[in-house]
């Protein structure tokens, strides 16, 4: 590979000591266990190797409507985005009681750096690698300032930002001809579905839906800013259409979309929808 990024710093956050809800709200239950477990034993049996399981003898193919420079950017983004994913779920690890909800989330991690190491090597067959855009260095830091409780990380890490990594895997998988791109997302994919189950299982252990509704309100405030403030780096993000991966638009309707995972996970109640009205607008 012809250049690194080193951009990701080292986690920072410093949980706030309001009146949040307490990181040591994660109870853990019987079920909560079995199902961590059963989480931990599926990532034993579904772990892959970037190096044996990906066909590297094929060559990477481009979209026809991609411009190679532009193909370098886009597929740059994969991997820094792993790499957000992978340093949010190392700032959350220390803020989970230990057990159960450690491992499984280390199991995450694994798969993290197993993403990052696929497309880290999809980049060195292109031969040439782009910084990360402003949307995922906005991302980032936010996730690294975290300045609220364990819970709104969870949210931020495996509700928004998990969210919108399996749209794009699925996106990817869809319009991207690349047979080797194929084969990582399709790992990926089957990856970042445990993910997302682990953050309901963490949400539920938190009790998020019997949070008072003040608490909540403010989780969806400080999800509302990350969410406007990529929205605002990518739209400064002059002239570069962010290909298929991060347009104006998707910012806009994943807003809307967000809210039925929000509901789905209790952070917004039945019968609440106009109350977090304001903070959707
Ligand atoms: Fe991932
Ligand atoms: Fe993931």
């Amino acid at each position: 590979m012809a250049k690194a990024f080193h951009w990701l710093g080292s986690a920072t956050m410093q949980p706030s000591k309001s009146a949040d809800p307490p990181n040591e709200g994660f109870a853990a239950s019987g079920h909560t266990e079995r199902y961590c477990g059963m989480l931990v034993d599926k990532a034993a049996k579904q772990a892959w190797s970037a190096t044996r399981d990906i066909d590297w003898h094929v060559p990477p193919q481009r979209p026809w409507w991609l411009p190679r420079r532009n193909h370098v950017i886009l597929t740059s983004q994969f991997l820094h985005g792993e790499q957000v994913a992978r340093s949010a779920c190392e700032t959350l690890l220390p803020l989970l009681p230990e057990g159960p909800f450690r491992q499984a989330l280390e199991t995450q991690i694994a798969d993290e750096a197993r993403h990052v190491e696929a497309h880290a090597r999809y980049l060195s067959r292109i031969g040439d690698i782009a910084p990360p855009r402003p949307l995922l260095v906005q991302a980032l830091g936010h996730i690294q300032d975290w300045q609220g409780c364990a819970i709104g990380l969870v949210l931020a890490t495996h509700v928004v930002l998990e969210s919108e990594a399996l749209a794009i895997q699925q996106e990817l998988a869809r319009d991207f001809p690349c047979p080797i791109m194929h084969q990582i997302s399709r790992f990926s994919a089957r990856d970042e579905s445990r993910h997302i189950a682990l953050g309901r299982v963490l949400l539920r252990a938190a009790a998020l839906p019997a949070q008072p509704f003040e608490v909540r309100l403010k989780l969806h405030r400080q999800l509302r800013r990350l969410w406007r403030d990529c929205a605002a780096a990518a739209k400064a993000d002059h002239g570069w259409a962010f290909a298929r991966a991060a347009p104006e638009g998707r910012l806009e309707t994943g807003w809307r979309r967000l809210q039925a995972r929000f509901r789905r996970v209790g952070l917004i109640g039945a019968g609440e929808d106009s109350l977090f009205a304001e903070t959707s607008a």
